[in-house]
């Protein structure tokens, strides 16, 4: 990464809590994928984010790799652009807490995503939960980010970073970019295909909610076929027809074909060839990936050295904002 450059960041972080879904996928890897070219990109997989729920130890380590190999797949790590594990840079954390003594308790229990994993984790309601906000806003700022795909779920998280950034720059002058949310037209809420009010996780119990980046063909078409769906047999995109805007989101997103065109080729038709031809497409997508992930993740040397390395630059730059930052609070460094 050259030190100045005149192109705008890109930065943006994965939970490797489990396999990553659609959801995951159509609403922000594939943009990260489409920034890959035209930006210096920071991407990475965020593990101390996924300490707040308590995962089980060999399986955090194993999706921290497993998520590093998929962001290789996707091809995210082209000229100067950046992949690294969050707990390799340890700024992350020290600037974290610097700036959660700029955000108020107010605010931050007005998140909705603690609201809801407080209700389902009631029984680890942890400061790490709470304060995930801010260790969030750390990751952005912390290497002066223009922009950050990510999903709508996102979206009051990163309203909370800007608005913590303003807060310091103006009480010290300029030390953050204040940045800017990149969230697509589409696929931005990929919903469940079972309960399609809610949105598709990682963490659904329902195996038939979501589909995993890595499902086999077979399992694909299976789950898009039981999708939940209306009684009007008619695919076209309205209020009250939550499953069918879903698949007709997901079916758009694999092939880049807007909602009209897509009402127009099923015009007359029911949702049996719709489904199938949902599926079709999405396994046309996820099979590249597929192979090449397989073949990235049999290769352990060298997923290290890419963590190694984008470690080492990714901390470059993390430790420049990082002093700016103490010094401005007035810790001695
Ligand atoms: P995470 O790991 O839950 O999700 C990763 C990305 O996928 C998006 N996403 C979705 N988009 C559309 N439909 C869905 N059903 C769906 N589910 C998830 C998310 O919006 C996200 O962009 N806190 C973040 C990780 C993070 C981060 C960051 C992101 C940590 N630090 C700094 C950006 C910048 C999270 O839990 O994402």
């Amino acid at each position: 990464m050259p030190e100045e450059t005149q192109r705008k960041r890109v930065l943006s972080l994965i939970q490797p809590t489990s396999v990553p879904t659609i959801g995951n996928y159509f609403g922000a890897l594939r943009n990260w994928a489409d920034m890959a070219e035209d930006y210096d990109c920071i991407y990475g997989v965020a593990d101390l984010h996924a300490l707040t729920v308590r995962p089980e130890p060999a399986a955090l380590r194993r999706q921290t790799a497993e998520v590093m190999a998929m962001l290789l797949a996707l091809r995210l790590r082209q000229g100067n652009n950046i992949l690294f594990v969050q707990s390799h840079v340890a700024q992350h954390c020290q600037l974290a807490w610097v700036l959660n003594n700029y955000t108020q308790f107010g605010e931050a229990m007005r998140m909705t995503q603690f609201k809801e994993k407080s209700s389902s984790h009631a029984d680890n309601i942890n400061l790490g939960l709470f304060s995930y906000p801010t260790l969030m806003a750390a990751d952005i700022l912390i290497y002066q980010a223009n922009y950050v795909p990510i999903g709508a779920d996102q979206k009051q998280h990163l309203e909370l970073a800007r608005n913590i950034a303003e807060r310091f720059n103006g009480l010290y002058g300029q030390v953050f970019t204040v940045p800017e949310p990149y969230i697509g037209k589409v696929g931005s809420r990929i919903m469940s295909l079972q309960e399609p009010a809610m949105k598709m996780s990682k963490s659904d119990p329902n195996p038939k909610g979501s589909v995993s980046l890595l499902d086999p063909p077979e399992q694909i078409i299976k789950k898009i076929k039981s999708a939940v769906t209306d009684s009007e047999a008619c695919v076209r995109y309205a209020d009250g027809k939550d499953g069918v805007n879903n698949l007709m989101a997901i079916y758009s997103c694999s092939t880049g074909k807007d909602f009209a065109a897509i009402e127009q080729e099923f015009a007359g038709q029911g949702y049996g060839s719709f489904k199938q031809a949902v599926a079709e497409a999405l396994v046309e997508e996820l099979c590249p990936f597929q192979e090449e992930y397989k073949r990235l993740l049999a290769d352990k040397a060298y997923l290290e050295q890419v963590a190694h390395e984008g470690a080492e630059a990714a901390g470059r730059i993390a430790q420049r904002t990082t002093a700016k930052a103490m010094k401005k609070v007035g810790l001695w460094i």
